[in-house]
């Protein structure tokens, strides 16, 4: 199993490199990712290339085990190129050409990085194809903007609106145009999303043509390497729960899916889980992590403190809790010039090892290399998952730059509560196979397209739950509004229709469900009129009062609830409970600070056991276990440190 290390042999005197290889290798550091921001670097003038420097480092490397995996340098175009081609730079909303002095700073359909990106993968790739300790690639990093507004792009946002509407009539009808005079009469008529106050279908097109965009690029790239180097991997770093692009079209070409992973806090444990799930539903596959945080960070808009001795770690077997295959730490050692100077490494700034996150990278490398290989490629099973659709991410935003809901936080309402009992999640596309899970959850679903709907009827005629959350299916696939009752395409599904419904924002809405408990029902509230659907909960205050707010429906074999408001975490927590019974981990206790997640291979389950608090927890086994990372046999009441880590089998 690899444990990396993001490496940038470029900063250092190379009377460095030696040290820093021995240092990796004696923390049982076994890869590294190289030169993702080194294009001056690998070619200092036009079509003048020096990949000397870096075969010198990889010798070094190489002498101490530690593999390699190369990064395309184009996210970060050199100065030269740039002021050769001007164009090159993205034209920014505002009519201001971005400056060089940053990175991303190129224009995503522009032909002339196309062919200097393609020149400069070329000449790595034919250089380094048949070197062994090249394992694999990592294109661009963290594609994801900034959008342009150049003529060019422009242009091939009219070809790619013709190519989907073909007529104007069909755009016209698809937009509404009709609204506000916007019927164009020409497809060079059509400009980019500008004036901010803009139609949301049109809004919704641009950004569906940005990621396509973004995918072309992405796959023009891995079409070079794949053609020149086979037998190497080539993935990219995705960032969790980046909105801006398809990830799911992103990921198809690549071998596997990476991710950038910074948690901040120890309470986010359940977002940076939910982070990684949805890496993992990409490819619906084990991946990596490219950039696991080290320690602080310190950046124009956040300031994130020293890790205290554990939380690394912890953070760490997170990921491999959830999936992943190997971990790559950001970055080996902290930089003491440029942007992200105040950026940790596992090595300080002084390079020495005696930093906090040194002494844990080696004990992560001890573990991994004896622990690793029994739950290397083993899978996550999980029994339920939630609908994550990019359209419906982008419909979240209408017509603006901020949501009008928080997509994240509408997710785990119901993710918090299935990993409370220590049961695994997916991530699904709505059209996804879905009959090997017992329960589906679909938060802030609004398009539902015909295909999803009958993917959705067949999966709970044969006896599936699902569970759709407010706002479900009230917008067409052009973002417009259905003009049938809510819940549109589904109504005879849920068994009920809602004809008023309300954002909350302050208002304070009182729910009762049939057993009796009270909640504040917050954020946004359908009225729901059941028809064969039985209330669970309904409205009781206001002018709401009598209206149902949740109601469940049977249909064929299975079950379709409506949670028709946002209402406190332990709302979903008595819910899930009430649904998803006996799906739990019943042999092991755990109090809400602990994380639990399993993952199994040929029989053989790995529990993994995660104390997100800097206090000691203690969690009751049920039956008796081996633990892994120590060998013990353990059972009954356990304390488990701060950040303590247990997987058990
Ligand atoms: C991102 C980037 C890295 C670096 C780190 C810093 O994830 O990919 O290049 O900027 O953040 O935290």
């Amino acid at each position: 199993m690899y444990l990396g290390a993001d490496y940038y042999p470029e900063h250092w005197e190379k009377e460095r490199w030696p040290i820093d290889a021995e240092l990796m290798q004696k923390a049982g550091i076994n890869v590294v990712r190289l030169a993702e921001f080194a294009w001056s670097k690998l070619e200092p003038e036009d079509n003048v290339h020096d990949f000397k420097w870096l075969d010198e480092v990889m010798d070094v490397l190489n002498k101490r085990g530690v593999k390699v995996i190369l990064s395309t340098p184009t996210a970060a175009p050199p100065s030269w190129l740039i002021n050769k081609h001007p164009h090159i730079l993205p034209l920014l909303k505002n009519g201001q050409r971005m400056a060089f002095g940053a990175r991303r700073h190129y224009c995503i359909t522009n032909r002339t990085y196309y062919y200097y990106s393609e020149r400069i993968i070329r000449k790595l790739a034919e250089h380094y194809k048949n070197d062994p300790q090249v394992i694999g690639w990592q294109i661009d990093n963290e594609f994801g903007g900034p959008k342009c507004y150049c003529d060019n792009c422009k242009k091939e946002f009219q070809h790619w609106l013709k190519l989907k509407y073909k007529t104007l009539e069909n755009l016209n009808q698809s937009w509404g145009n009709a609204f506000w005079s916007h019927d164009y009469t020409s497809w060079e008529e059509i400009p980019l999303p500008i004036v901010d106050y803009h139609n949301p279908t049109f809004d919704l097109d641009f950004r569906r043509f940005f990621s396509d965009m973004t995918l072309k690029y992405s796959n023009m790239q891995i079409r070079i390497l794949k053609s020149i180097t086979p037998d190497k991997f080539i993935t990219h770093n995705f960032m969790g729960l980046f909105p801006q692009l398809n990830y799911y079209k992103l990921a198809e070409k690549y071998d596997f899916v990476s991710w950038d992973n910074y948690p901040e806090k120890l309470e986010n444990k359940f977002h940076i889980g939910l982070a990684h799930d949805i890496m993992r539903g990409l490819k619906k596959k084990n991946f990596w992590v490219m950039e696991e945080r080290v320690s602080y960070i310190i950046r124009e808009d956040i300031i994130i403190p020293t890790l205290p001795p554990g939380q690394m770690r912890l953070w760490t077997y997170q990921c491999y809790a959830h999936g992943a295959e190997a971990v790559v730490y950001f970055r080996w050692r902290a930089c003491s010039f440029g942007i992200e100077q105040f950026d940790s490494g596992i090595l300080g700034h002084d390079g020495t090892d005696k930093s906090i996150s040194y002494r844990e990278a080696a004990q992560m490398g001890s573990e991994i290399r004896r622990i690793g290989p029994q739950f290397e490629g083993s899978k996550v099973v999980s029994p339920a998952a939630i609908v994550y659709d990019y359209d419906n991410v982008w419909v979240n935003y209408a017509y603006q730059e901020r949501p009008m809901y928080n997509y994240p936080d509408e997710m785990l309402r119901f993710y918090k509560a299935i990993r409370k009992r220590g049961i695994n999640v997916d991530m699904v596309k709505s059209t996804d196979e879905l009959s090997k899970y017992k329960a589906i959850i679909a938060p802030l679903m609004y398009i539902v397209t015909d295909e999803a709907a009958d993917n959705i009827k067949r999966y709970v005629e044969k006896g599936g739950i699902f569970i759709a959350g407010f706002r479900f299916g009230i917008k067409d696939t052009h973002s417009n509004m259905v003009k049938s009752v809510l819940p549109g395409k589904l109504e005879k599904l849920f068994g009920l229709s809602i004809h008023t419904w309300d954002n909350l924002r302050e208002k304070k809405v009182e729910v009762k469900d049939t057993e009796g408990n009270i909640y504040q029902a917050d954020t946004f509230a359908d009225l729901i009129t059941p028809k064969e659907a039985k209330p669970i909960a309904r409205y009781n205050s206001n002018w709401y009062t009598g209206h149902t707010a949740v109601a469940v429906n049977t249909f064929g074999k299975g079950r379709a609830y409506y949670v028709g408001c946002g209402l406190p975490q332990g709302f979903y927590d008595r819910f899930i409970e009430k649904i998803l019974p006996g799906l739990a981990l019943e042999s092991i206790k755990v109090p809400d600070e602990v994380e639990i997640a399993t993952r199994g291979k040929k029989g053989k389950r790995f529990v993994f056991v995660m104390n997100f608090s800097a206090k000691p927890s203690r969690i009751f086994l049920k039956k008796k276990y081996t633990e892994l990372i120590k060998g013990e046999r353990l059972e009954e009441k356990i304390d488990l440190g701060p950040f303590e880590v247990l997987i058990l089998m």
